[in-house]
């Protein structure tokens, strides 16, 4: 009788547990699973450990030969649930409008929160769950979805309800932000607003959301704008991150190392005086190479000077519909590496331990007692995770101990 509450990968080709400073390779290894926990890592030439009377119970096993076990994708910056796609601005971008020229016409962000507001909420929980079951193919066990596209109380606490419900629904585990600063609707002037998320929508939200987020530009909030409502989020026990530094150099990674900030995302043009602060201060970047490559950006996120003062890189896909349309992390992973120059330790750290940091969450690698959220990949050596361009390497994906997609 295999016992499924007993999982063994058997025969993996190499096992990445991303402890330490490296990947922590452990070639041909065991991976043991006890009660959707790691119990062991084991190299082959030695035995098992059996850590559980095993008498009449036969456990579950898979054959990983050939195969790279890592820890399942973490995905630190998403907006998963949005009503409507936004095709025609992108073809308006490829004849030569830019993001920003877009949004001050009225669309962009704006064109969202009309279809968002006007989707039902269950219909919200369907779309959602088709992307999240995606992204689950793709190998993510862990995802943060923002609101954001509601831009009144009402609609912005329907995005946080589906965003929980879509982790109740047990593909992969859902980190909720508030980002109801992601734009300004319409028939608001920005003070007014700003104060209508301050006092009415972050309390509301504090339930709901783990993190509150703010869209920091200068042509949206701006640097103390974007600090008053990061603020407003902190006494209500909502953990600060932030857009910065994107479209435009706004002051955006000063802000973060000022509010504490866990996380800073995008950050194509941050101050060096802003990168010395957040490296202080500890701030993740989250670096999102494939908006920059969607949106066709100039700039690249300065990696090299990142990494000279210390910061910590993680990767995230960005997935929304206007844009970055990505969300698959192997590509993400991908983009880092060729678009922006990590290495591919730094890319796939990135997709892994570090994404957990910039959630504060104590996940991403493969120990004794973290749950088992694994991918197991058709790919027998790391660096083909990078190298292969555009291929879906995962074979598997598991979380808290059980098989939840599986490739044809
Ligand atoms: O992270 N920059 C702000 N938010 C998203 C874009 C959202 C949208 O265009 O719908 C981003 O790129
Ligand atoms: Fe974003």
């Amino acid at each position: 009788v295999p016992d499924n509450d007993i999982l063994l990968l058997t025969n993996c080709s190499q096992v990445l547990t991303m402890t330490g400073d490296g990947l922590g390779v452990v070639e041909n290894a065991t991976v043991r699973v006890e009660d959707g926990r790691i119990a062991a890592v084991t190299p082959a030439r030695d035995t098992v450990p059996i850590t559980r009377a095993e008498s009449g119970h036969v456990p579950a096993a898979i054959d990983c030969r050939g195969c790279v076990v890592m820890p399942g994708f973490v995905d630190p910056h998403t907006h998963l649930v949005f009503g409507g796609w936004r095709a025609e601005e992108f073809e308006l971008r490829l004849a030569g409008l830019t993001y920003k020229e877009i949004a001050q016409a009225g669309g962009g962000i704006l064109s969202t929160v009309k279809a968002t507001r006007a989707a039902a909420e269950d219909e919200l929980y369907e779309r959602g769950l088709a992307r999240l079951r995606e992204m689950s193919q793709w190998g993510t066990t862990t995802v943060e979805v923002k609101s954001g596209y509601g831009l009144d109380t009402e609609t912005e606490l329907k995005m946080l309800r589906v965003a929980r419900q879509l982790g109740e629904a047990g593909l992969a585990t859902v980190v909720p932000t508030f980002l109801g600063a992601h734009s300004v609707p319409k028939g608001w002037n920005k003070s007014d607003y700003t104060r209508l998320v301050s006092d009415e929508m972050i309390p509301a939200a504090a339930g709901l959301a783990r993190f509150c987020d703010v869209f920091c530009e200068n042509f949206v909030f701006n640097a103390a704008e974007s600090t008053r409502i990061l603020e407003a989020g902190k006494k209500h026990g909502l953990l600060p991150t932030i857009h910065a530094d994107e479209i435009e150099p706004s002051g955006g990674a000063e802000v973060a190392a000022r509010v504490g900030a866990v996380s800073a995302s995008h950050l194509l043009q941050p101050s060096d005086a802003g990168l010395k602060a957040m490296a202080q201060a500890g701030v993740v970047a989250v670096l999102l190479p494939g908006t920059c490559f969607f949106l066709r950006e100039a700039h690249r996120s300065p990696v090299a000077r990142m990494r000279e003062l210390g910061i910590t890189m993680a990767v995230a896909t960005d997935f929304n519909p206007g844009s970055c349309t990505l969300l698959a992390q192997p590509l993400a992973a991908q983009f880092a590496c060729i678009y922006y120059g990590l290495t591919i330790e730094e890319a796939l750290r990135g997709i892994t331990v570090n994404a957990a940091k910039a959630l504060r969450l104590d996940a991403g690698t493969i120990e004794p007692g973290k749950w088992a959220d694994l991918v197991v990949t058709d790919v027998p050596d790391y660096r083909h995770l990078v190298y292969r361009l555009g291929h879906n390497p995962v074979r598997l994906t598991i979380r808290h101990g059980q098989v939840i997609t599986r490739a044809a």
